[in-house]
C-alpha cells in the first residue's frame, strides 16, 4: 500500500478528499489543490457546495482570488454526494465536535461521516480524522464502523489521526507552515498518512499511537483553557487588590524563559478551547480518573461574563449614579475573537444576556458579524456613529477587532469598559476607560 500510494503522491495522481468544508477544512482542500492534487470537498450544505463550485470563499483566511482559478482548472471542487468519495485515495475528516445540551461530547457528526466514507470504502484509501475529539475515538467509533465492511485497517486500507492546529484569523501561522502531528492505527497507516502530509506541510511530526495525537490536542487546547482560567482569577484577585494585571503581565513577559503571557478577557469563545477539556475530562472520568484542573478553568472562565455585567452595573453606580437597569449599553465585537466572524460560544452572548437580565438596553457593533441572534431574536450591528456612541451609557470592548477606530470610540463615549486592553495607546480621554 505504501509504495502505490507514494507513487501517486510523487505523480500528483492522488485525489484527496476533505469532508466538512468549514474554517478547518476549507484551508485543508485549498492546500492539496494548490500543490497540484485535486481535492473533492464534501459537505452537506448546499451552499458552502454551491460557492466553492462557484470559486467563491466564505473563509476571510481564504480569499475568492485563491479559490477561483483552482476551481477553473479542476483542482478544487465541491459536492453534497458521498459516493464520490469511492473516486478517492484519501479521505479526511473535518467535521463539527460540539458538545450536547447535557455537556457530552456530540459525536453525530464524526458517526454519521465514517458511516458514509464505510459505504464508499475500497482497498488502498488513507482515511485520516482531523476534527478534535477525547482519546479512543479513532480506535474506538471509527475502525470498527470501516472493518464492518470486511476490509482490514493496515491491510487493506489505512486509518489515523492528526490534529488541526489551524488559528483562524491568523495571518503568520497557516496550514502549510503549522507542523503537523500525525498518527497511525498500524505502522504501514502512519507512514502514508506521513506523506501525504508532508506533501502540504513543511513539517511532520510522526507520533507513536493515535491516543497519543489525540491527546497532543487536548493537552495544547486544555494549555490554553488552565492559563487563561488562572489569568482570569488573577484579574480578579487584582481588581479587589486594586492593582492592574495588564501592567503585571506586561512586566512578567520581559522575563525570557519559564513564562509564556496569557490575557484575561470577558470569558472563552469559538469552537474549541470552551469545548475541546470537556472531551478529555468526560472520557477521563468514564476511565475512573476525577480531572480538576479541567473542571475548575472552566469554570473559571465561564464566570467572566457576570464579572463583566456586575463590573459594569457597579462602575454605572459609581460614575453616573444610574442604576443598569434602562441604561443604554453597547457591546463592541460580536465574534469570540479579533478579526473573525465567527460567534460560535462567544463570551459577547453571554455578557449581553447578563446586561438584559439586569433590565439594560442593549445594541452591539461589530464591523465582522452584521447580524446575528440573541435568545431567537434578531439582532443587527449599529453603524458606529458619534452620536450612537453619545447616547450610550457604556460601551464594553469585548471583542478587540484590528480596523476599529478606538480613538474615535473613546471620544464619543461616557464610558467604556474595555475587556481586552485595545485601549492601551489611546492617550487622551483616560478617564472615561476602565480596564478589568
Ligand atoms: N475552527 C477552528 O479554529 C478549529 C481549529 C482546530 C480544530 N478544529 C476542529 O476541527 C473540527 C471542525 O471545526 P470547524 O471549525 O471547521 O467546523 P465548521 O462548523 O466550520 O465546519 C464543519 C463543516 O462540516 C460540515 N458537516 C457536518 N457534518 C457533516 C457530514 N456528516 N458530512 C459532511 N459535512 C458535514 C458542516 O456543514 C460544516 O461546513 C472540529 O472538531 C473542531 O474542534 C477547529
Amino acid at each position: 500500500m505504501v509504495t502505490k500510494f507514494k507513487e501517486k503522491l510523487n505523480r500528483k495522481k492522488a485525489k484527496i478528499a476533505v469532508i466538512g468544508l468549514g474554517y478547518v477544512g476549507l484551508p485543508l482542500a485549498v492546500e492539496f489543490a494548490k500543490k497540484g492534487f485535486k481535492a473533492l470537498g464534501v459537505d452537506l450544505d448546499k451552499n458552502k457546495v454551491d460557492s466553492i463550485n462557484l470559486g467563491k470563499s466564505y473563509i476571510l483566511d481564504i480569499p475568492g482570488e485563491e479559490v477561483k482559478p483552482l476551481v477553473k482548472r479542476g483542482a478544487l471542487r465541491a459536492t453534497r454526494d458521498y459516493s464520490k468519495l469511492k473516486e478517492v485515495d484519501a479521505i479526511i475528516i473535518c467535521v463539527p465536535t460540539p458538545l450536547r445540551k447535557t455537556k457530552d461530547p456530540d459525536m453525530s457528526f464524526i458517526v454519521s461521516a465514517a458511516e458514509a466514507i464505510a459505504k464508499n470504502l475500497r482497498q488502498g484509501q488513507v482515511i485520516i480524522l482531523e476534527s478534535t475529539t477525547y482519546p479512543g475515538t479513532t480506535e474506538e467509533v471509527i475502525l470498527p464502523l470501516l472493518e464492518a465492511t470486511g476490509l482490514k485497517v493496515g491491510k487493506d486500507f489505512c486509518l489515523g489521526f492528526s490534529p488541526e492546529r489551524i488559528d483562524p484569523g491568523n495571518p503568520t501561522y497557516m496550514t502549510h507552515n503549522i507542523p503537523k502531528v500525525v498518527s497511525g492505527m498500524t505502522k504501514i497507516c502512519r507512514d502514508n498518512i506521513e506523506l501525504l502530509y508532508s506533501q502540504i506541510c513543511g513539517k511532520v511530526i510522526p507520533v507513536s499511537s493515535v491516543k497519543v495525537a489525540e491527546m497532543v490536542k487536548l493537552l495544547e487546547n486544555t494549555f490554553r483553557s488552565v492559563n487563561i482560567g488562572l489569568v482570569n482569577e488573577l484579574a480578579l484577585m487584582c481588581d479587589s487588590l486594586k492593582v492592574d494585571v495588564w501592567e503585571i503581565i506586561e512586566a512578567a513577559k520581559t522575563k525570557p524563559f519559564g513564562y509564556m503571557p496569557f490575557y484575561p478577557g470577558p470569558g472563552l469563545g469559538g469552537h474549541c478551547i470552551p469545548i475541546d477539556p470537556i472531551y478529555l475530562a468526560w472520557k477521563a472520568r468514564i476511565q475512573g480518573f476525577e480531572p480538576r484542573f479541567i473542571d475548575l478553568a472552566s469554570k473559571v472562565n465561564a464566570d467572566m461574563p457576570e464579572h463583566v455585567a456586575e463590573r459594569i452595573s457597579r462602575s454605572l453606580n459609581n460614575r453616573f449614579g444610574k442604576a443598569v437597569k434602562g441604561s443604554k449599553i453597547l457591546i463592541l465585537g460580536l465574534s469570540y475573537k479579533k478579526d473573525v466572524t465567527d460567534t460560535r460560544e462567544s463570551p459577547a452572548y453571554e455578557v449581553m444576556e447578563r446586561l438584559r437580565e439586569r433590565g439594560a438596553i442593549i445594541s452591539y457593533y461589530d464591523p465582522f458579524v452584521p447580524e446575528s441572534s440573541l435568545k431567537g431574536h434578531k439582532i443587527r450591528s449599529i453603524k458606529l456613529t458619534a452620536s450612537e456612541l453619545r447616547g450610550k451609557d457604556c460601551a464594553v470592548i469585548v471583542t478587540d477587532h484590528s480596523n476599529v477606530d478606538y480613538d474615535f470610540i473613546v471620544k464619543n463615549s461616557k464610558f467604556i469598559l474595555d475587556t481586552r486592553n485595545a485601549l492601551r495607546n489611546v492617550r487622551t480621554n483616560r478617564s472615561k476607560i476602565e480596564r478589568l
